[in-house]
């Protein structure tokens, strides 16, 4: 009876619609994948493993939630941090999972879960700096090195205003950094902390010993889309009370320090 229904919804809405069979893929594929926005340059929240799958703990997370709210199809998407609030608004994907952090800013463009995940900033310097930059007051005024469009960046601005460098990605920070570009990088510490462990990359790199903003991530959707929020809060919370969520976290943030 009910598909019956949706039959004749179908071919009533199909007489007014342009090309009936585009009309009723689309919407069958829509209600089966949950399109996710991210940024995958961050690890150990999102990044590209060897394979060049997308991973990390954000992308296990949400693919627990999506499944938990029952979607068949979860896509990850990477994209350039500062584009996905726009693409989130514009449609082209439903959720952002990104590290981001809750700000009143960005709570105006988009919904956000349920806090996540706690974090903070924290700055990176050169290891040969260190006695120069003792706590991160003695950095005012220095250039900084930050990710374009993340709270990170916004904190550097305040710290040396019109001396920040600003990249796509934050490799590309940490990169300028080491090559003597700026003096220090603003970025999360979760983020620090795992590059200063697992990269070689970070060699000659420390961190200043501070924690500089108390923030807190959230899983975003478009404005209004309550529906989908409520799925995902749900998902988060049997996420948390099932154990997912530890394991998740377990696999990510207790690993073995670099040799
Ligand atoms: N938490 C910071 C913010 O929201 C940085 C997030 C960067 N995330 C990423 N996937 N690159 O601005």
């Amino acid at each position: 009876m009910k598909s019956k229904i949706g039959g004749l919804f179908k071919t009533v809405a199909c007489a007014a619609a342009v090309s009936c069979a585009a009309f009723s893929f689309t919407s069958a594929a829509e209600a089966e994948t949950l399109r996710v926005g991210t940024e995958a340059t961050y690890a150990p929240f999102e990044f590209a493993a060897d394979d060049g799958s997308l991973t990390g703990f954000d992308v296990e997370l949400i693919r627990a939630i999506g499944k938990e709210a029952g979607y068949d199809d979860v896509q990850v998407i990477n994209m350039p941090f500062d584009g996905l609030i726009p693409a989130i608004m514009t449609s082209q994907i439903d959720v952002i999972i990104a590290a981001m952090t809750i700000t009143p800013e960005r709570a105006e463009r988009v919904d956000f879960t349920d806090p996540y995940y706690t974090s903070g900033l924290s700055v990176l310097i050169r290891e040969d700096t260190a006695s120069k930059y003792p706590n991160i007051d003695a950095l005012k005024g220095q250039t900084l090195c930050a990710q374009i469009g993340s709270t990170g960046a916004f904190t550097a601005e305040k710290l040396s205003p019109g001396k920040v460098k600003a990249f796509n990605t934050e490799p590309e920070a940490f990169m300028e950094l080491k090559a003597g570009g700026c003096e220090g990088v603003v970025n999360d510490r979760p983020i620090n902390l795992y590059f200063l462990s697992q990269s070689n990359a970070s060699d000659g790199v420390t961190e200043i010993n501070e924690v500089l903003t108390a923030e807190k991530y959230g899983i975003a959707v478009r404005k209004g889309n309550t529906e989908l929020l409520e799925k995902l809060n749900t998902g988060l919370k049997n996420a948390r009370e099932n154990g997912t969520y530890d394991q998740i976290y377990q696999k990510w943030f207790k690993l073995a320090p670099k040799d």
